[in-house]
Parts: C-alpha cells; structure tokens; sequence
C-alpha cells in the first residue's frame, strides 16, 4: 500500500508559480495517463468504499469526473455530474464558491428527487476546500445525505478539511501535502 501510494505521487508533477505567481499547482493529469497509478488510485478508493453504504458516486467537474465515473463503475453505482456553470440543461440547483485564483459556480441537474440519496462526493484536490464545500451543499439542497467527500491530493496546509469537516462531512484523501 505504501508503494503504491509512493508510486502515484511520484506521478504528480509540481508546478510553481502557475496558474499564477505564490500558487503551486499539482498536477495530477499525469497519474491518470499512467495505467498503474491510475488502477492505484481506484482500487484504493473502490477497498475503502466497498464496505460503504451509497447510492452515488457524485464527480466535479473536470477531473473529479475522471476518478468518480472509474470508481461508480467500480462499485456498481450510479455517477452523478456536478458541472460548472452553463454547461447542463436545467432545471438546475447552483452554488457559487471562492476559490485560491476567483471564483466559480457548481450546478446539479433536479427534476427528480433525491431524497436520501447516500452520495460520495468526488474531486482530484482538496485546496482550501470551497469546491468541495459548495459540492457538497448541491447535494444536500437536492435532497441528498453526503456519506463522504473524498479526493485524490489533499494540500494539508489549506485547511480545506477543516471547514468541511466543520459543517459535519466527513473527508478522505490518498495523498496529501503538508507544505503548500
Ligand atoms: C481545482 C481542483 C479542485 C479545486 C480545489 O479546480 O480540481 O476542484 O481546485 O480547490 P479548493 O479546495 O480551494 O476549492 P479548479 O477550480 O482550479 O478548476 P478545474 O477543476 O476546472 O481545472
Ligand atoms: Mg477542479
């Protein structure tokens, strides 16, 4: 287990000062392309969940659709979209949220209930968690109860984690970094 998770990160590329100067961004595009890294990350995921009592493997976009359509299909689950803003025809619920560089609006299709639908919220990184945050409020103000949210990379020094854990979500991370 350790190796495996040596071996992802190994596949994460770092790049300073991008999108803008201060800001260090992870890049996890490299692991998907990678067959092993990639099959590490969902059987990880897809161990831990498999005792999990859900529904749905909800995914933001873009690339926690990436993760949580291979894990849905994993564990024999629905995938629910949480797209940015525009892209889905309504009736839409939508949530807009601050992020490290501006900020942006996740939306969730509703035209059917979802009452107590038990869903694992997806993404690939955990920042200062306002993405996660407003994911997780859609699916709760469409009915929705969030068993987890859960993510690839998790940037410990964020403190993303601690605001959604202080709105009661529980959170998951493979991989985390301590400095930012
Ligand atoms: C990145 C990443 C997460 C989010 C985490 O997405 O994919 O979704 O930032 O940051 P937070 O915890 O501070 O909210 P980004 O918004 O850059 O856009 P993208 O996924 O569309 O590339
Ligand atoms: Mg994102």
């Amino acid at each position: 287990r350790a190796s495996i998770l040596n071996y992802m990160k190994s596949k994460i590329r770092e790049i300073k000062d991008w999108p803008k100067t201060g800001v260090t961004f992870r890049d996890v595009c490299p692991l998907f392309e990678d067959p092993r890294a990639f099959r590490g990350c969902i059987d990880l995921l897809r161990e831990r969940y498999s005792s999990y009592q859900f529904d749905v493997v909800a995914g933001v976009e873009a690339r926690g659709f990436v993760i949580g359509a291979a894990l849905a299909y994993s564990l024999d689950k629905g995938f629910l979209p949480l797209r940015k803003e525009g892209k889905l025809p309504g009736p839409n619920l939508s949530k807009t949220y601050e992020l490290e560089y501006g900020s942006s609006t996740l939306e969730v299709q509703n035209f059917s209930s979802r009452k107590g639908l038990r869903v694992i919220v997806v993404d690939d990184l955990l920042a200062k968690g306002g993405t996660l945050q407003a994911a997780c409020l859609l699916i709760e103000s469409c009915g929705g109860i969030v068993v987890e949210a859960s993510v690839l990379v998790e940037l410990s020094s964020l403190q993303g984690r601690k605001i959604l854990q202080d709105r009661g979500w529980e959170v998951f991370s493979l991989l985390k970094y301590d400095e930012d």
